[in-house]
């Protein structure tokens, strides 16, 4: 008796992470990102850097992942985040072997909108975006607009911003040489429910937050859940959106829909349920 209750209970659980999962998408999964039109050329130029894409500056942009954008204008610049805390001098060179080469310069290079010449950039989101958002549809992509002070309200990141295990506000994880390993009791837990999906650099020996620890610039609205996945959610396809690496759907029709606070919380260990005494886990 007391098995069959569990055998439902565990189904029923099933049940309720099948219906998250989405059909697979019927849209392009590069969104946004297709660039009106351009492709992946407009990122990765095949051919002679960004002379090759027809733009200015010079073939060597091709050295790191066939960069076809011109960042130069963005080499040795310093920008402030996180309230003005985090201090990060852009990399002086797309040879540079930080992460911030390929997980930041190539972003800036387009949504800038300061000194990168922003490409083909409409300065608005592509998505649908639920009612939940006030002003639908004009959130602006062009991150900084007025100099170098204007990434001072945007999430802290950079090379010098470090994802911490232990102490007041981190996971029960453990850091080796920049990798995280989500092992505690509690980190597990979570990771079962959710995952952890972000892709930190690696600078110093410590993991560091960049656009691409939050953003797979590759893939707008799915995230793939595999069997090697860092994730305990079945396997299968979840809803995103903005590019974000990890379940992310604001458009949830469930308003008790946790996922995208979860999102925050692979790294806000001390907002989690987990870390709060909560059995709570994900709600898609
Ligand atoms: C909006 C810009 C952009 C577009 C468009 C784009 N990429 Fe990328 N791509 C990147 C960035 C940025 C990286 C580096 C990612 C990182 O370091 O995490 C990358 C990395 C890569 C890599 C090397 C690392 C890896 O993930 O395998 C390959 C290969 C690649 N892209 C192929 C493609 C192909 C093929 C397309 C088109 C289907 C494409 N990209 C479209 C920005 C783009
Ligand atoms: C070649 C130019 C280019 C590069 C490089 C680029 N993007 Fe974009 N991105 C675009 C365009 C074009 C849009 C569509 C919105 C617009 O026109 O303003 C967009 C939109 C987005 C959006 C909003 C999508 C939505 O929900 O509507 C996000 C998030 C984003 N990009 C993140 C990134 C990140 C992170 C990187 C670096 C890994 C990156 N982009 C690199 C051109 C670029
Ligand atoms: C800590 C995670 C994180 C990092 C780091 C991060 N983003 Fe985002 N980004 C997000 C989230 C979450 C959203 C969606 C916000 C929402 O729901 O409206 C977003 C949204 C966006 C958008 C859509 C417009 C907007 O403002 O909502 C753009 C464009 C974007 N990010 C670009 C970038 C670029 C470029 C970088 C690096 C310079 C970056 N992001 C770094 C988490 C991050
Ligand atoms: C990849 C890890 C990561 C993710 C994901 C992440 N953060 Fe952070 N966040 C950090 C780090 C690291 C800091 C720097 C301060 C610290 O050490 O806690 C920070 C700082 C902050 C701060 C304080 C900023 C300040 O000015 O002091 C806020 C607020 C914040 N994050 C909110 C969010 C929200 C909201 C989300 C989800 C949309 C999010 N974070 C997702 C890593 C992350």
């Amino acid at each position: 008796m007391k098995r069959t209750l569990t055998v439902v209970l565990v189904l029923l659980a099933f049940v309720g992470f099948a219906a998250a999962q989405i059909a697979q998408p019927s849209t392009d999964v590069l969104g946004a990102h297709l660039n009106y039109g351009r492709g992946c050329a407009a990122c990765h130029s095949p051919h002679i850097g960004t002379s090759g894409n027809g733009k200015s500056g010079s073939a060597s942009s091709g050295y790191t992942i066939l960069w076809g954008e011109d960042m130069s204008p963005l080499y040795g610049k310093t920008i402030t985040t996180g309230g003005g805390k985090y201090v990060e001098v852009l990399p002086s060179s797309i040879s540079a072997t930080t992460p911030d080469v390929s997980g930041m310069l190539t972003c800036l290079g387009c949504h800038d909108g300061n000194f990168a010449p922003a490409a083909m950039m409409r300065n608005k989101v592509y998505e649908n975006l639920p009612a939940t958002y006030g002003n639908r549809n004009s959130v602006p992509t062009l991150l900084a607009t007025t100099g170098t002070q204007s990434y001072v309200s945007d999430h802290p990141m950079g090379l010098n911003v470090t994802v911490s295990c232990g102490g007041s506000a981190g996971w029960d994880c453990t850091e080796v040489n920049g990798m995280i390993n989500m092992g505690g009791a509690a980190s597990r837990r979570f990771v079962t429910s959710y995952g952890f999906f972000v892709k930190t650099g690696v600078y110093n020996n410590r993991a560091v937050v960049v656009c691409t620890t939050c953003h797979n610039p590759h893939s707008m609205n799915v995230v793939t859940v595999g069997r090697n996945s860092n994730s305990g959610l079945p396997a299968g396809t979840y809803a995103t959106m903005f590019f974000l690496r990890a379940p992310y759907n604001p458009n949830d029709t469930n308003p008790m829909s946790n996922q995208t606070a979860q999102f925050c919380r692979q790294c806000h260990a001390d907002k989690s349920n987990e870390m709060n005494g909560s059995t709570a886990g994900t709600t898609f």
